[in-house]
């Protein structure tokens, strides 16, 4: 099965069910099927393969079974849309799922990065990969010395911080009556105290240059209360997210600075690979797309957000979520 995510291109989302063994195989086919999508069909155009997003990936091998998604508008270098060239950005959560894409995607874009996240390693390896001006520094976003280390390392290595995305963020499963004092700490501690003083970090350094934007990362699920997986600490942490979002932006009125909050609706990323099967059956169930969301189609949504595009979207909590909530 493919399903081509050709709205850049055709104006429309379109499927197609073709015997093709690798990309470079499945262009071809599509060409021939519309000839006017030939010349968007090459080297360059990013393409997302069972979730797994590769950039350049003529040869890459799919089967019958493979669900290919085209995605022509994450590919090829900088826009003067995005206009990013430069700034200075710190990604928190950014050696994995959704933060690991938004870094790639600011990197894409000439941004100069700092990228965080608790886990070391993989965020050393997530960076190996970006080019450009990256900077690492592994935080517990717990820790409020470790997150004024990452800005620390930021101002110190490029003199300012122009964006902040606070992606950092654990999940729970517990049934209800299994939640224990300890695991709604926890879970509190990461998305909620994490995602504040974070922020507020951010925002002691912003403030006396009048200028900077940030994105918080809500969810779905802020509005939805959890409750079907048994996740209600996690939707309670995202609420907080919201909540804070909003605070912040009522505070932030008139001194230059601009935050919003993106709720991402289920999206493959490694957060959803305990689901079992007819979980993420269930998940994508009840969106109205019929599928979870790809980390790239969330870091679009953050990328504008972050530009001189969103000028005017402010205090704003933007879904991003498949038309799950569709308010
Ligand atoms: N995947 C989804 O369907 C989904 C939906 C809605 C919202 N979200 C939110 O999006 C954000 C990113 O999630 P993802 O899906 O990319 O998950 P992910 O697990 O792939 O990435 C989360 C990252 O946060 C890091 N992290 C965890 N605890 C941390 C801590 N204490 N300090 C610093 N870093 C820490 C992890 O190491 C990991 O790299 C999270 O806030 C999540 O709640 C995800």
């Amino acid at each position: 099965m493919l399903i081509g995510n050709l709205a850049q291109i055709t104006g429309g989302v379109a499927e197609f069910d073709l015997p093709a063994t690798s990309v470079k195989q499945l262009f071809q086919q599509l060409a021939e099927l519309h000839p006017a999508l030939g010349p968007h069909l090459a080297e360059g155009v990013a393409v997302a393969i069972d979730g797994q997003i590769y950039q350049d990936a003529l040869l890459e091998p799919i089967g019958p079974d493979s669900e290919v998604f085209i995605l022509p508008q994450i590919a090829g270098g900088s826009s003067d849309f995005l206009n990013l060239r430069d700034h200075v950005i710190v990604v928190t959560g950014a050696a994995s799922g959704m933060g690991e894409a938004i870094a790639r995607a600011a990197s894409r874009e000439g941004a100069r990065l700092v990228l965080s996240d608790v886990d070391a390693a993989r965020l050393q390896a997530t960076a190996a990969e970006l080019s450009g001006a990256v900077r690492c520094q592994p935080a517990d976003v717990v820790s409020i010395p470790e997150i004024e280390a990452v800005f620390e390392v930021a101002e110190r290595e490029f003199g300012r911080i122009d964006g902040l995305v606070t992606c950092a963020g654990i999940i729970t499963t517990l049934p209800m009556l299994d939640v224990t004092p300890e695991e709604w700490d926890r879970v509190f501690a990461v998305n909620a105290r994490g995602t504040f003083f974070t922020v507020q970090a951010a925002l002691r350094r912003m403030l006396p240059r009048k200028q900077g934007r940030i994105v918080t990362i809500g969810s779905d699920s802020y509005k939805l209360g959890g409750g079907r997986i048994a996740n209600i600490p996690y939707a309670a942490t995202k609420g907080a997210v919201v909540t804070m979002s909003k605070g912040f932006a009522r505070a932030l009125a008139g001194t230059g600075i601009r935050i919003n909050c993106v709720n991402p609706g289920p999206c493959d990323t490694p957060m959803h690979a305990p689901l079992t099967a007819e979980q993420r059956a269930m998940v994508a169930g009840r969106v109205p797309l019929g599928r979870f969301g790809l980390p790239a189609e969330i870091a679009s949504a953050v990328l504008f957000l972050l530009s001189d595009a969103a000028s005017f979207v402010y205090g704003e909590s933007v879904n991003v979520d498949g038309g799950v909530l569709m308010e």
